[in-house]
């Protein structure tokens, strides 16, 4: 499986950003390695731009958040159709960032992705235990609970992937251990495999999010079972996540 190196850029932008894919195919010397997949994800008003130019080079392109419902009164928000209207590949769900600060619980997340999924996009479905549950040995089961009630029963590998993000990793320089990271992407791919069958979860991509840089990203894009990075301030560098790419 190629390794999903994912762009999440937050509020951060403009629209002549609309150039970053060509600067980064540039400063990847027109070439993406074969073992990288490689996603943007813009604000949504500047998805179709951004999302046109990545394809250009061979990259995918993804929204941050989507609404669950196809269209209505819902002011301030977009639904996955229109996401995918815009041309994105990807939509990321459950963000931290969402569920801490815009009430995202996980039945909305399921939701989301569910409208996702019936867009014919990938849902990408993120799960992370806080500092508090991890040092009070809780992040397995905050993990698991977030995977059964986040995950819509129409998931399968193909258009679902799992972002493993503690929250206190998030923006802070801080990363998990390696062997921490290595444990829970094998128990999401256990929970994943009770819920889809073990054959999907052989073929299911985890990433790893939170404060990956290109002095780490190595090491965590080669610990067994992480299949991806998704990257927030160091995407917002062309040179920063071109290294992070090239060390899938
Ligand atoms: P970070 O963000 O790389 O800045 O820690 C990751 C994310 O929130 O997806």
């Amino acid at each position: 499986m190629k390794k999903l190196i994912a762009a999440n850029w937050k509020m951060n932008g403009k629209s002549d950003w609309a150039d970053k894919p060509a600067e980064l195919n540039s400063v990847l010397d027109g070439k993406i390695p074969d073992s990288a997949q490689v996603l943007i994800c813009p604000p949504s008003v500047y998805l179709t731009q951004i999302a046109d130019n990545a394809h250009k080079y061979g990259m995918n392109a993804g929204a941050q958040n989507c609404h669950s419902e196809d269209s209505g009164a819902f002011t301030g928000e977009i639904s996955a159709q229109m996401a995918s209207d815009c041309h994105a590949d990807y939509v990321i769900c459950g963000h931290s960032e969402r569920r801490a600060m815009f009430g995202d619980s996980d039945a909305v997340v399921k939701a989301k992705a569910q409208s996702v999924i019936q867009s014919a996009m990938v849902a990408i479905i993120c799960v992370g235990e806080t500092l508090e549950q991890r040092e009070s040995g809780a992040a397995n089961s905050t993990v698991e609970a977030q995977l059964r009630a986040s995950i819509p029963e129409a998931s399968t590998a193909l258009n679902t992937v799992i972002a493993y993000e503690p929250v206190w990793a998030i923006g802070t320089g801080k990363t998990a251990t390696l062997d921490d990271i290595e444990q829970m992407h094998a128990h999401i791919r256990s929970v994943y495999g009770e819920m889809f069958g073990k054959r999907s979860a052989k073929g299911l991509c985890i990433q790893y999010g939170g404060s990956v840089k290109p002095a780490n990203a190595k090491d965590i894009l080669s610990v067994d079972g992480v299949n991806g990075a998704l990257v927030g301030g160091a995407s917002l560098n062309m040179e920063d996540f071109a290294k992070i790419i090239q060390a899938a």
